[in-house]
């Protein structure tokens, strides 16, 4: 089983400072000698060079409601054209964030590569928001939407061809903030969201069960998880931007990485908005590097 691993420090997609030392802190917290026990080939791609904000930028994040724009679009393109690379070789993806806005340079280089890719999206938001919608006019709450065709040109075509996604073959599971345009859009489109409230009634394993049938009905022949490390309680996963109270544990979390594994459904995944600024002893990129065990395949016995 051949892996490569590619770090995005990204942090312009927010307004926070530190998330772009994301994937030194994931390193740090030991995610290449922990792959290894999984017997998978890695290959560590390093990180990707990302541009400091010129002041061209300011003006649309005024205008337009996104901020820093220029930068991010061409971080995304650079991201997608390493991803699509990786996948051409037959290797499976595996990306480190840096702020959520890199999902978009993530699925731009997968989904080339499938007929009717599906997505998990684990996340305490749905970024389903555009520069007309979102209250922050920060990019990394916009990855989904641009994703499925919505909002900015320079966001929705990154690597040449839009859409990236159906939104039917969205899974969003985590959901416990989310802003009007991002409900109206689900609404719109019919994009499939198990919230926390369907967590706490049916409980993980049924959620990533019904979650896995959803996407088998849609027949879809890959799936990405991108996984957003709100998603978890702040208790548990302190180290990110935009906390969310009422998250997932680490057992729930940890169980429903290893039903991804079982289901061998998952050919690509992400893992973002780590920020060892605001984190406690690096917990929150251990946690990360933590799920990663579980998806790729760590048992106990
Ligand atoms: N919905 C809010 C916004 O659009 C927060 C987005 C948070 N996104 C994230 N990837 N952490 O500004
Ligand atoms: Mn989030
Ligand atoms: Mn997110
Ligand atoms: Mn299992």
């Amino acid at each position: 089983r051949k892996l490569s691993i590619i770090g995005v420090p990204m942090d312009l997609g927010q307004n926070r400072r530190g998330v772009d030392m994301g994937p030194s802190a994931i390193r740090y917290a030991g995610v290449i000698e922990r792959l290894e026990q999984l017997k998978y080939d890695i290959e560590d791609l390093g990180d990707l060079v990302i541009s400091k904000p010129s002041e061209e930028t300011e003006e649309t994040s005024e205008k337009e409601n996104l901020r820093n724009l220029k930068e991010v679009r061409e971080g995304n393109v650079a991201l997608a054209q390493k991803v699509d690379d990786v996948v051409q070789e037959g290797r499976f993806p595996l990306v480190l964030g840096g702020d959520h806005s890199i999902a978009m340079g993530t699925l731009a280089g997968i989904s080339k590569h499938y007929g009717n890719l599906g997505v998990i999206w684990y996340d305490a938001h749905t970024d389903l928001n555009s520069g007309e919608t979102s209250p922050s006019g920060n990019i990394h709450g916009m990855p989904l939407a641009a994703s499925i065709g919505i909002g900015n040109e320079s966001l929705t075509d990154i690597h040449g061809y839009q859409p990236k996604l159906k939104p039917e073959n969205i899974v969003v599971i985590g959901a416990r903030s989310v802003d009007e345009g991002e409900r109206e859009l689900i609404r719109e489109k019919g994009i499939k969201v198990f919230s926390m409230h369907e967590v706490d009634r049916l409980g993980m394993s049924q959620v990533m069960q019904d979650a896995l049938d959803y996407l088998e009905s849609r027949k879809v022949d890959g799936v990405h998880l991108s996984l957003d490390l709100d998603s978890l309680d702040p208790e548990e996963a302190p180290g990110v931007g935009t906390p969310v109270m009422g998250g997932f544990s680490y057992r729930e979390s940890h169980l429903a990485m290893e039903m991804l594994h079982d289901s061998e459904r998952i050919t690509s995944a992400e893992f973002v908005e780590v920020n060892p600024i605001l984190d406690e002893k690096n917990k929150t990129a251990s946690m990360a590097v933590g799920l990663m065990g579980s998806l790729l395949g760590e048992k106990l016995t």
